[in-house]
């Protein structure tokens, strides 16, 4: 027996989800599939497992892109305004933790059992686990008189629908279920793609220039973090976006949000550059200490980082053991300059298993900004499967939701349904 639908979508996370449901409500017959046996894996531990569902201020600067415009369509026509009035009819209580980011005040839960309650006010047919083991294109009769559909071979039989939509998201964390499912779809029916990167993750370092800060984990401060690399062009510095946020020493490296959001900008061998005392003038305070003090460096410093940077900072260096009166200006001024745009090289990242997203995806070029759908006729893709990267702060959860509302718009009731 063949299962047919006016639509099928693929992964019933925070895009899947939301399309599914307001596909349905628009009369549309929808199948939403997911191999793991649980839906929505990510929004119930996002946020410390309160999800921050959208962020009050969102632009197309919030996201990566090879194509920065191409979220602009989507996201004017689904707004964090629009996704807050949903959670405001269901009586979901929220609060605003930090620049502008929405936090539920219970539970990520009651963002899932909106948008399960949405999806049975569709009358969504839901099937998990559910696996596909490939999708094909039937072609169009050669007289034309019917549309083409996709046939969906999966472990609960085989499935018809001329309208598929991909919501499988992308690679990060494989143990609660990512899969590389939809660039394996996109590839299949010639679509490109932009090589996916782990991206909104800790960044990890060893070697001689890392040694003397290896002890300070859990050590946190605030920074600021420039996406410029140290070789930049005149034209990524103009473009470059500064991250005033805390910084988080880790066993391995490198992590808080500061990083977090530099790691999705940071490509390998580039250096990474950080103001470690951000507001002070450092030059100036040095030289002002060394006029009036006789304490060591290190404890001079400590007044304007924690005290165990300052120790790690002036590490065993002779020239830096000294009363900070007996320290040449020369020195004092470098010393000041390291501190305010320290320059090292990540040796890698904690790739998927810590990464919060996955940067690249679908190309763009081969998908319509308004509707979603691929350059395959009646394909579309959604969510984090495409290429495009929200900052931390409930950016990324906002292009699920208005990526799927603008898919979901698009698609469309076929004239007949068996
Ligand atoms: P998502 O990953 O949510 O869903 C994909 C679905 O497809 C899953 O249910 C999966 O099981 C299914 N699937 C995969 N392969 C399949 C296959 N082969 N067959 C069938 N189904 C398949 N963002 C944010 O804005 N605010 C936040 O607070 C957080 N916090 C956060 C914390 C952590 C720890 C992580 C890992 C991520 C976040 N994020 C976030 C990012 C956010 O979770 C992410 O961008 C969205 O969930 C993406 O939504 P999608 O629906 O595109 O993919």
């Amino acid at each position: 027996m063949t299962h047919k639908f006016d639509v099928v979508v693929i992964g019933a996370g925070a895009a899947g989800l939301f399309c599914a449901g307001v596909a349905g409500q628009r009369g549309l017959k929808v199948l939403l599939l997911d191999h793991s046996e649980k839906v929505a894996e990510k929004i119930r531990i996002s946020g410390g497992g309160r999800c921050n569902f959208t962020n009050r201020d969102v632009t197309p600067a919030n996201f990566l892109s090879d194509n920065p415009h191409f979220c602009r369509s989507a996201l004017s026509r689904y707004t964090p305004q629009d996704f807050i009035a949903l959670l405001q009819r269901y009586g979901i209580a929220f609060h605003e933790k930090h620049k502008g980011q929405l936090f539920c005040d219970r539970s990520a839960e009651d963002v899932i059992n909106l948008l399960l309650a949405e999806c049975d006010a569709g009358g969504v047919t839901r099937w998990q686990p559910c696996s596909v083991k490939n999708i094909v294109k039937q072609a169009s009769s050669p007289d034309d008189t019917c549309a083409s559909s996709y046939q969906i071979h999966s472990d609960r039989g085989l499935i018809e629908a001329p309208q598929v939509v991909i919501a499988t998201g992308g690679l990060s964390i494989p143990k609660i279920g990512a899969t590389d499912f939809g660039y394996r779809i996109a590839t299949q029916f010639g679509l490109r793609l932009v090589a996916p990167r782990a991206a909104l993750v800790p960044l990890t370092f060893d070697g001689a220039d890392w040694a003397p800060f290896a002890e300070l984990s859990g050590l946190a401060l605030p920074v600021l973090m420039e996406t410029a690399p140290s070789d930049a062009t005149p034209k990524q510095r103009k473009k470059a976006v500064v991250f005033a946020e805390d910084l988080l020493f880790t066993h391995r490296g490198l992590s808080g949000p500061a990083v977090l959001q530099i790691s999705s900008y940071w490509r390998e061998g580039q250096s990474v550059r950080m103001n470690l005392a951000p507001g002070q003038d450092l030059p100036a305070a040095l030289l002002r200490a060394k006029a009036s003090s006789k304490k060591l460096i290190a404890n001079e410093l400590a007044s304007v980082v924690p005290s165990r940077l300052a120790d790690a900072w002036v590490g065993n260096d002779p020239a830096l053991q000294r009363p900070i009166s007996d320290v040449p200006d020369k020195t004092l001024q470098m010393l000041a300059a390291r501190l305010s745009d320290w320059q090292i090289t990540p040796t890698g990242t904690e790739g998927y298993k810590k990464a919060e997203v996955t940067a690249g995806g679908v190309d763009t070029r081969d998908l319509s900004s308004q509707t979603l759908e691929s350059r395959q006729p009646g394909l579309y893709f959604i969510g984090e499967v495409v290429d495009v990267t929200g900052w931390l702060g409930g950016y990324n959860f906002q292009w699920a939701w208005s990526s799927a509302f603008a898919c979901a718009q698009a698609l469309v009731k076929p004239d007949v349904t068996d």
